[in-house]
């Protein structure tokens, strides 16, 4: 299978220098932000979209004849930017291509400045790992993070992904990572199996909108568990060993912007498709405790506290 963590390099870095446009005086898409953030997908002009600090990209799907420019993308990322990516150290110049590799499963998007196509700012893609799901992950440069350009691809992606008739996105991300947690807040994610040595997450997003479900051919019975953790518990490990299929869900978190969907909208897929719904959430805090009254309202026979 193919996969996006595929190694485990511990070889030292090699960075060449791409040239880079400098970033333009933020020009009047940046009148274009939305709920206080520089949203990306301001403007499309010509096929460019303008990031918020005014330089344009081009976006396009990529294929094997990328591998050059993405190995030259990966090559160029800083010690921190790749460990969030990969999880590992830089490998050298003769491994990174491997972790380029574009197999034929792979949906891969590029992000380039128009005048330098071959010099890419950043890249996307998704591999299929079955059941309507596929794993994602995004690369955007170090000089054009934090302009939008994560957010752009990520959501071109979920359309991608959603055409090609899958239902959710799965990410692997270090629990660190704030940028790439804020973005993947934003379709609301659960978890969707245990958290690895108490720092890398694996949380799944919609690829049709609202809360991610479970897939159709669940492994065991549907067991929603609703807590503040990223971490299991005994009674969460109890659950996995008994061979239950457990998602979590976090609750909302208003601090964070995190608000729960049953509540604002009436519609949770995790709650309509869960068998048992193990509620675990802070009833002290009011929007806890209007998730719990929902759950109680709808689905008391699956409630177990
Ligand atoms: C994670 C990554 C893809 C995000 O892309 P980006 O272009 O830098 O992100 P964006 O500019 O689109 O911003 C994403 C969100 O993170 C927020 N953000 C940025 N830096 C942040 C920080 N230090 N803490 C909290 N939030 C932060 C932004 O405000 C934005 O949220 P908003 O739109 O709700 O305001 C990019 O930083 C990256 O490639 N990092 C290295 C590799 C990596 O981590 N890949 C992901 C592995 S799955």
């Amino acid at each position: 299978m193919e996969r996006l963590l595929v190694e485990r390099p511990q070889v030292a870095a090699h960075r060449p220098g791409p040239p880079r446009p400098a970033p333009a005086r933020p020009g009047p898409w940046s009148l274009h932000r939305r709920a206080g953030r520089a949203y990306c997908a301001l403007m499309t002009v010509n096929g460019e979209d303008l990031l918020a600090d005014g330089r344009a990209v081009v976006l396009r799907q990529a294929g094997p004849g990328d591998v050059a420019a993405i190995t030259r993308l990966y090559l160029g990322l800083s010690a921190g930017s790749f460990h969030r990516r990969f999880h590992a150290g830089q490998p050298g110049l003769a491994l990174t291509p491997r972790l380029a590799r574009v197999g034929s499963r792979t949906v891969c998007l590029v992000a380039a400045p128009p005048a330098a196509p071959d010099w890419l700012a950043a890249e996307a893609r998704y591999v299929p790992i079955g059941a309507g799901t596929a794993e994602l992950a995004l690369t955007v440069a170090d000089d054009y993070q934090g302009a939008g350009l994560g957010r752009l691809l990520l959501e071109e992606l979920v359309r991608r992904a959603r055409e090609d008739g899958l239902k959710r996105l799965r990410a692997t991300v270090l629990l660190t990572n704030k940028p790439m947690l804020r973005l993947l807040q934003g379709y609301g994610w659960a978890l969707a199996d245990a958290t690895e040595d108490f720092s890398v997450a694996c949380l799944e997003i919609s690829a049709v909108g609202g809360m991610p479900g479970w897939p159709a051919r669940s492994a065991g019975q549907r067991v929603l568990v609703e807590r503040r953790s990223w971490f299991d518990d005994e009674r969460v490990t109890a659950l996995r060993s008994a061979g239950k299929d457990v998602r979590q869900c976090t609750g909302p978190l208003r601090e964070a912007g995190r608000a729960c969907p049953l509540v604002t909208s009436g519609r949770c897929r995790l709650a309509e498709e869960a068998q048992v719904i193990v509620s675990l959430l802070p009833d002290s805090d009011p929007d806890c405790a209007a998730v719990l009254a929902a759950h109680r309202r709808r689905w008391p026979r699956l409630l177990a506290r």
